[in-house]
């Protein structure tokens, strides 16, 4: 089975698990809006990688590694979009979630889809017991203090802020955990494929930050311009375009350098530097390459 049809089920299967008879109708919705349909994926497809580099000798845990930096992900864009952060009306092209069920449910989907991606690994690692508190240690590590998504958000309340520590705890956190997830889901030490993780989280941020200063709204499916009308620290703003673009290659080498020896190397090294470069509008790749 490919990765994303994997990726899918086991997303489905893990809402359907809870949006049962007594569950109320509407915050389920909000959560599966924020799921389906889906977005690019890069992170559970870069777990899904990192555990087939690994032997992923035990699929349910893998995909339930996936399922859950995914749910994550989902949490951190409805929380995200909402007034008191970024205010944005639209999300992969749609109306955000707040948009779409109103605030109170917002903030409740994000939170559901939170304890959900916990749930998916307790749920999918029961094979594996013996790999579990890993896997729920790693997933706690990329959302709260010092360092995960929560702090990443929690730096733009702040009076200042140093970039690289920023959108590495914005972004980075859930990248190396996708890498460290899929490696320890398989069995291997997770340790050393955080850095390709972190690299590659740091370069896809550097991405999205260009894409916010020069795309339309129609490529991204987004706002833009956010991060300036909204006072946000922006790799592109900080340093030009042109040096941003420099950086951002720089990031895609030394994360596909990173990638430790194993069988599957190549295969990762290619997802990797194509998926740096995905944010990027059309004429910009070319400016890049
Ligand atoms: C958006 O992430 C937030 C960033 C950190 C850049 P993605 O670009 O992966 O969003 P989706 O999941 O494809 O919509
Ligand atoms: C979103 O960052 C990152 C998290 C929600 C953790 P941004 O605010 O820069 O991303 P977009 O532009 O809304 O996708
Ligand atoms: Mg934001
Ligand atoms: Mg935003």
């Amino acid at each position: 089975m490919d990765a994303i049809t994997r990726i899918e089920r086991t997303l489905s299967a893990s809402i359907d698990r809870v949006d049962t008879q007594d569950a109320p109708p509407l915050l389920a919705a909000a959560m599966r809006h924020a799921v389906f349909p889906r977005g690019a994926r890069i992170r559970p497809r870069l777990c899904l990688a990192v555990a087939a580099a690994c032997g992923d000798d035990q699929p349910a845990a893998s995909d339930a590694g996936a399922a859950a930096i995914e749910l994550m992900h989902c949490a951190s864009l409805i929380h995200d979009d909402l007034p008191c952060f970024d205010n944005a009306d639209t999300r992969r092209g749609r109306p955000s979630v707040h948009r779409a069920f109103g605030e109170p449910l917002a903030v409740l989907a994000g939170d559901a889809l939170i304890v959900l991606s916990f749930q998916a690994i307790a749920w999918g690692a029961a094979d594996a017991s013996a790999r579990l508190p890993a896997l729920l240690l790693i997933m706690a590590g990329a959302t709260g203090l010092p360092s995960g998504i929560a702090a990443g958000q929690a730096w733009e309340c702040e009076p200042s802020v140093d970039l690289a520590r920023y959108q590495r705890a914005k972004t980075g956190a859930l990248f190396a955990a996708a890498t460290a997830l899929g490696a320890a889901a398989a069995g291997a030490e997770p340790q050393p494929w955080r850095e390709l993780g972190e690299r590659l989280g740091e370069a896809y941020q550097v991405a999205d930050d260009i894409a916010d200063v020069l795309s339309g709204e129609a490529d991204l499916g987004k706002p833009i311009g956010q991060d300036l009308a909204l006072g946000r620290p922006n790799a592109a703003l900080a340093m030009g375009v042109d040096a941003a673009l420099r950086h951002l290659e720089a990031l895609a080498e030394a994360a596909a350098g990173s990638i430790p020896p194993c069988p599957g190397a190549a295969a990762l090294k290619a997802l990797t530097l194509s998926e740096a470069r995905r944010l990027l509008p059309k004429d910009l790749s070319q400016r890049a390459a």
